[in-house]
């Protein structure tokens, strides 16, 4: 008998059980228990009806990931659900938790599908760069139709037990997985209903056989935002067979799609982010078995871009939140535009036209910060001062209770400096969420000298019940995020004075795969606050201040490095900018050559590896995977390039030093010279990813 599928017979019923934790994925083990136990019920001559149940927090979650990319272990999932289809007994798939991928490819190979109410189903294998290997292609399309099939496939996302109930995914709502099952499995053999087989069944498939229209139209508006991503395009073409095919050539089809995106770069890179995301929230250096602190109200300081965003991400996920301001107007100011915020989406249809009212009722808006006394987490997010920071929380010292939480929003200061003014350095952290805040996923959990691990663990898993991404990080100026952006920062700005203009520059990086170039980003986050705080310290950047002098502080103006048309926010360039880049380089007698597109992209990516290398040498990041995961979550680094260590690895490290101790000489900018740790691992041969194995083996 299998270790993890289990096999017992009730009179007639067999009920095969699947138990492999964490989430019953389909390992070589779990494909051949199932296989074997499935084949036993059979051949029994008592069983008539079979039913496949998981135990644990869920059903079949999909294949095995970690075995992706190594060579393949008998049985294949599609022999073995050949096998189930085949069955001369029928099969009833009893689902609990979440069917998805190939666990929901192990569901639609059964006679009958029944589920939880509270269960999910879908095929998220786009996700992961990957179609779905095991006929889900085929079998969903005739289960729900073309149109509905194509959603769940090309955008991933799962739907309700209800929907599912509705689309005719599943058969009936049960109780309990194992007990519904058993009871719909007697219910099905006592009728002697026909054994369903979905491959057999064409009739959903009418309607889109005589008007393609219904599928391409589905398939355009989801690859809308599929820039770059192959396999969005893929999963759609493998429907489109279902439609034009017959069942087994459809199946070809999307096998060789399958194996074409599973050994590609985007999927390997894809399959990488979702591990490097479940890591980063596992915090090292702690003692094993650290227990968080409880959380059930959060206080935040602020109503402002930030304080706003990330008072709707917690009453979106349920927690009440006291929202604390200094005066009445700013504080309604604030109130306002959640509430327009919220009604602005449900009016898209993203939230139900109820939730607007019922988020903004987990929102209690009030005056003075002595009313965090009932808070276990505090998140400040008030000016960006260091004055500032220490008046709040030399206050939340005196007004928070005993071992709450006390977490800075701050974007660049020291939170060991922050720290100090309290008398409990050890519940004081950084929580660095990004703009717009209830929306970007990443949230740098900052841990300062003297940060309790409980507090640390409190952060970290608060963010991830409020659906944000954790990476924990170190107190640098910027921490991981902003220091390495400000390396791109630093040669963007230095490209314009050797003769490339901002659209070019923008091009290229958003030719990579990134939303925005550096000079588009800088027009929507305003010009003027850099230009301010330059002047304060008695700096210069001739451009920039250039800009600014003539009104232009990007979006907000209309005008900065770019043009904008009246209510809109599409860049345009600007023959005017053209003009005031060659006046100033003219000013400083500086000359322009030809800037090629391959240099930009070294200049604007190198360096800001480089700075990576230089972080993980410092411990700011305890792992290469965190740094991608901040880029992949806070920035918008492209999925399918896994994020900027995993792509340096990609490139090469030699090449990459190489070309920045280049670019350090040729533009006379020490600051490019390859990090000790960078050129460490080139001259050895060695990438990022060896240091991560090397650490998780000592
Ligand atoms: N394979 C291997 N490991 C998996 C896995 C999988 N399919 N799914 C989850 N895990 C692991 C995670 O890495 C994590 O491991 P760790 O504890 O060591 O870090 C552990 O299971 C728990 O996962 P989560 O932390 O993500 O747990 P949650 O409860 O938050 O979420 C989940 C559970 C919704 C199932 C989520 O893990 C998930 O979305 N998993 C991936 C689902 C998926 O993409 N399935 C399709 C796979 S591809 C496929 O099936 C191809 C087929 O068509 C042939
Ligand atoms: P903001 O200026 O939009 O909002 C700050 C709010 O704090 C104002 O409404 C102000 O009235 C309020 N405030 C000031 N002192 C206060 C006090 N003592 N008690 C309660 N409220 C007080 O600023 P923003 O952009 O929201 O930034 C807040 C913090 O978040 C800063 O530390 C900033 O660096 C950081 N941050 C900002 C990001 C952005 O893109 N705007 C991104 C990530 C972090």
């Amino acid at each position: 008998m299998s270790e993890v599928v289990k096999l017992e017979r009730h009179d007639n019923i067999a009920v095969v059980t699947v138990n492999s934790p964490p989430v019953n994925a389909l390992s070589a083990a779990v494909r051949g228990g199932i296989f074997e136990c499935i084949k036993s019920a059979i051949d029994d001559a008592q069983v008539q009806g079979i039913v496949l149940t998981c135990a644990g927090r869920t059903f079949i979650a999909g294949a095995d990931i970690t075995e992706f990319g190594k060579p393949p272990k008998p049985p294949g999932l599609a022999e073995v659900l050949s096998l189930m289809e085949s069955s001369p007994k029928p099969i009833v798939a009893a689902i609990h938790g979440t069917a998805l991928g190939g666990g929901l490819e192990v569901a639609l190979a059964c006679h009958y599908r029944v589920a939880t109410k509270d269960a999910k189903l879908g095929l998220p294998e786009v996700k992961l760069g990957l179609l779905p290997g095991a006929g889900g292609t085929q079998r969903l399309p005739r289960a729900v139709g073309p149109e509905l099939a194509v959603k769940m496939i090309v955008g991933g996302d799962p739907i309700s037990a209800d929907a599912a109930l509705k689309a005719g995914l599943i058969d009936e709502i049960v109780e309990g997985p194992a007990s519904g099952g058993e009871a719909f499995a007697r219910k099905v053999v006592a009728e002697k209903r026909p054994l369903r087989k979905l491959r057999d069944d064409d009739s959903k498939l009418a309607a889109a056989k005589a008007d393609r229209s219904i599928f391409t139209n589905a398939v355009a508006a989801l690859t809308k935002k599929s820039r770059g991503l192959e396999a969005p395009f893929a999963a759609a073409d493998a429907v489109g067979a279902a439609i034009d095919l017959p069942f087994d050539e459809g199946l070809k089809k999307e096998r060789e799609g399958f194996l074409k995106l599973m050994n590609g770069e985007q999927s390997k890179a894809q399959r990488y982010a979702f591990f490097a995301e479940r890591e980063a929230a596992k915090i090292s250096g702690i003692p094993e078995g650290t227990k968080g602190r409880n959380v059930a109200r959060v206080a935040i300081l602020g109503a402002g871009t930030m304080g706003g965003g990330i008072a709707m991400s917690f009453a979106n996920a349920g927690i009440p939140v006291t929202l604390i301001e200094t005066g009445e107007e700013q504080l309604k100011r604030g109130m306002g535009i959640m509430q327009k915020n919220y009604e602005a989406t449900a009016a898209r249809g993203g939230i139900p036209a109820d939730a607007p009212a019922k988020r903004m009722a987990l929102i209690n808006g009030v005056v003075g910060i002595e009313n965090v006394g009932d808070a276990d987490l505090v998140i400040e997010a008030v000016f960006e001062t260091m004055a500032v920071k220490k008046e709040v929380f030399g206050k939340l010292d005196q007004y928070a209770k005993p071992g709450a939480v006390l977490a800075s929003n701050t974007s660049y200061l020291n939170i060991d400096e922050i720290a100090k003014a309290t008398k409990r350095p050890q519940d004081v952290l950084g929580m660095h969420f990004f703009s717009p805040a209830n929306v970007m996923k990443l949230c740098e959990i900052v841990r300062a000298d003297k940060t309790a691990p409980d507090a640390l663990v409190t952060a970290v898993s608060i963010a991830r019940k409020i659906a944000k991404v954790p990476a924990v990080v170190g107190v640098c100026d910027g921490f991981v995020g902003n220091r390495m952006l400000a390396q791109r920062g630093k040669q963007a700005e230095k490209l314009l004075f050797e003769g490339a203009l901002p659209q070019q520059v923008d091009a290229v990086v958003t030719k990579f795969g990134m939303p925005m170039g550096p000079f588009a980003m800088g027009d929507l986050a305003g010009l003027d606050i850099g230009w301010r705080s330059r002047k304060d310290r008695g700096i210069k950047s001739e451009i920039a201040d250039a800009l600014c002098e003539a009104g232009r502080f990007g979006q907000k103006t209309g005008k900065g490095y770019y043009k904008y048309e009246q209510g809109s926010r599409a860049a345009l360039p600007d023959p005017e900018v053209e003009k005031l880049i060659d006046e100033t380089l003219a000013r400083l007698g500086r000359k322009k050559r030809v800037v090629s597109d391959d240099e930009i992209l070294e200049r604007m990516m190198y360096p800001m590896i480089n700075e990576g290398a230089k972080i993980l040498a410092e411990g700011i990041a305890a792992r290469p995977s965190d740094i991608d995961v901040v880029w992949l979550y806070g920035y918008g680094w492209p999925i399918y390039r896994g994020g900027p260590m995993f792509w340096a690895d990609t490139v090469g490290l030699k090449h990459i030093a190489d070309r920045l101790a280049f670019y350090a000489k040729e533009t006379n900018d020490p600051s490019l010279e390859p990090a000790p740790l960078l050129k460490k691992l080139a001259d050895e041969g060695k990438t990022f990813a060896s240091l991560a194995a090397a650490s998780k083996a000592a």
